[in-house]
């Protein structure tokens, strides 16, 4: 009861205040907002925090992080167009451009927490001619809803829990053979709730509690993620991963809702954008600024995950478990090429995937997917054939994608 009463306050408050011209999208966490450099009247403080009755630190209307964002940005929350834990948006609800209305606009980039709609069993690959080289391109399409195998957040008894986790990698190269610090991580551990100007509000120094005895190392300098400018006022962004045609714009939900393309449309895998056969030429850049985009999002992981920077395949690093490691930070080969960032749905039944051990050798969930969006190490072949045996004249694997182009 004490529940809905707050996702109405939620809702309503989401009415009010996009009536006022500066809120226009980021909801509210829109740092000009926030900061008071556009004044004194900010609301959106009521949204998170109570003065005298909260009921988390520090003066939360929720105890724990998750559990506040979730009442505006989970399955049941109505005060966001995204829903992280079903991995779908929705229209936005009315003129007011904030609030979510019924209508799925389509599947988010993050995958879900609980669920996502990614068809890591359909991925196609095509085969070309570039030259005298045989060249592989791939798409992950986007499926029916399917309960996670790996997820960004522990989650328990299909919620998001808070709990402890390895932050893989973090740190400088080790000889100690630790694979990375245990820490307790929550949603703002990536996302500053304030607003900050970044792409996706991504905090510039990631950070998370430490639970272990490994310290967690913070990065030393900061890594920003560009953003591109808000949309105007009673709209809101495309957070899905339907691209504009060229891949390099950012389209707002009122554009995805007149193309009139359904929420099954766009690639997961996105190494070119948007799909079209071999025609998919841009780099992934959601924020609309090609220069950097995925550079950025490399560089921003590694933060946490220092030590999966690749730097050549045949370098030996001073470091006894991360010893080789494939490129992880390139244009068109980096950390979000090949993971998503909150929950995968992806399968991992073969006998060597499903019983993959952790960096270290401790044992992971049978069937974890590593955040991956293709089933078992079908990332792999979406751009290496080992055998050499795949000519330009190969049929192509995988069923027929839908060239959808906005
Ligand atoms: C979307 C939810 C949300 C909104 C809106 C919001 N806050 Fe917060 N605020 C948080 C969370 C979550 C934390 C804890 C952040 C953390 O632990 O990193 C926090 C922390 C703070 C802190 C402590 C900062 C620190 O560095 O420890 C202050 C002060 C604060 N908020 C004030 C405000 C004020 C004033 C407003 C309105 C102008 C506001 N907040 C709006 C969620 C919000
Ligand atoms: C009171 C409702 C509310 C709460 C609580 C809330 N959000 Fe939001 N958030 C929104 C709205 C509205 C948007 C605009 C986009 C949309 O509709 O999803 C948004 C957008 C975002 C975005 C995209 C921002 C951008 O500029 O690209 C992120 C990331 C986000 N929220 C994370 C969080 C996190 C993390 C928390 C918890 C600390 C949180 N939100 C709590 C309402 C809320
Ligand atoms: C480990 C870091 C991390 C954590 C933890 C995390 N996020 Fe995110 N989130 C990201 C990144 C990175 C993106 C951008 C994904 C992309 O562009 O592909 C993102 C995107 C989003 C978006 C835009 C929609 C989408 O799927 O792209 C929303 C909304 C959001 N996060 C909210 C949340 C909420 C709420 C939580 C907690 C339940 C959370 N995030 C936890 C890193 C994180
Ligand atoms: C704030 C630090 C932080 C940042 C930033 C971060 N991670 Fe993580 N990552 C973690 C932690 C902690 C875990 C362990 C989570 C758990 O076990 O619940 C983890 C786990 C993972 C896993 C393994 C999931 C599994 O099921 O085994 C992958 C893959 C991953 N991260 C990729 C990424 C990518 C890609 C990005 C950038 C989009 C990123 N991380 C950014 C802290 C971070
Ligand atoms: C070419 C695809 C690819 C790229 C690029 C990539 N990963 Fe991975 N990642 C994988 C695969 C596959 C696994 C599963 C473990 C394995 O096979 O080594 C994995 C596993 C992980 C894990 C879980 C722990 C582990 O090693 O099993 C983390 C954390 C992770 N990746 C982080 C990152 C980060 C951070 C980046 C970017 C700097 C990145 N990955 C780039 C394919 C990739
Ligand atoms: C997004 C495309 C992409 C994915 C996915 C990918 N690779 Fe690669 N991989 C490359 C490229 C390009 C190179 C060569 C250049 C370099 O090192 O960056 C390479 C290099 C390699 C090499 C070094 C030998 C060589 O071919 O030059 C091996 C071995 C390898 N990859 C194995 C894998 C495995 C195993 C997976 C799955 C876990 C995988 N790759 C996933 C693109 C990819």
């Amino acid at each position: 009861m004490r529940r809905w009463t707050l996702l109405l306050a939620g809702a309503a408050l989401w009415l009010f205040l996009a009536a006022l011209p500066a809120l226009a999208d980021g909801g509210p966490h829109v740092s000009a907002v926030n900061n008071g450099a556009v004044g004194l009247g900010a609301d959106s403080c009521a949204g998170c925090h109570r003065a005298h009755s909260a009921q988390g630190v520090p003066l939360l209307t929720q105890q724990e992080g998750p559990a506040l964002c979730l009442t505006c940005h989970g399955t049941t929350g109505v005060g966001a167009t995204t829903d992280v834990e079903s991995g779908q948006q929705y229209t936005p609800a009315g003129a007011s451009g904030t609030d979510r209305g019924g209508v799925a606009l389509g599947a988010l980039r993050g995958g879900g927490f609980v669920q996502a709609r990614i068809a890591s069993g359909s991925a196609v690959r095509i085969s070309y001619l570039s030259g005298t080289s045989v060249r592989l391109l791939a798409k992950v399409p986007v499926g029916a809803a399917q309960n996670v195998t790996s997820a960004h957040l522990p989650i328990v008894n299909g919620k998001v829990a808070v709990g402890t986790g390895t932050a893989w990698g973090n740190g400088p190269d080790s000889t100690t053979g630790s694979a990375g610090p245990v820490v307790k991580m929550d949603c703002v551990s990536c996302h500053n709730p304030h607003g900050n100007g970044q792409y996706r509000i991504l905090n510039t120094i990631p950070d998370a509690a430490v639970t272990g005895t490994d310290t967690f190392v913070p990065a030393a300098v900061a890594a920003p993620v560009t953003d591109a400018t808000l949309p105007p006022t009673g709209d809101s962004r495309n957070y899905t991963v339907i691209q504009t045609n060229g891949g390099t714009g950012t389209l707002l939900a009122s554009q995805v809702t007149a193309l009139a393309l359904p929420p099954t449309a766009g690639d997961y895998f996105r190494r070119k954008v948007p799909w079209n056969g071999q025609t998919g030429t841009s780099n992934d850049a959601p924020n609309g600024l090609s220069a950097n985009f995925t550079t950025q999002i490399a560089t921003w992981c590694l933060t946490c995950h220092t030590r999966y920077l690749g730097n050549g395949y045949d370098t030996k690093e001073a470091d006894p478990i991360y010893t080789y490691r494939h490129t992880s930070n390139n244009t068109s080969r980096n950390c979000i090429t090949c993971h998503v960032a909150h929950g995968s749905n992806a399968q991992m039944p073969g006998p060597y995937s499903s019983v993959l051990k952790n960096p270290g050798g401790s044992s992971a969930p049978v069937g974890d997917s590593r955040l991956l969006k293709i089933d078992n190490r079908g990332t792999c072949q979406a751009c290496h054939d080992p055998t050499g045996t795949i000519t330009a004249t190969s049929p192509q694997s995988g069923p027929t994608p839908v060239p959808l182009l906005p």
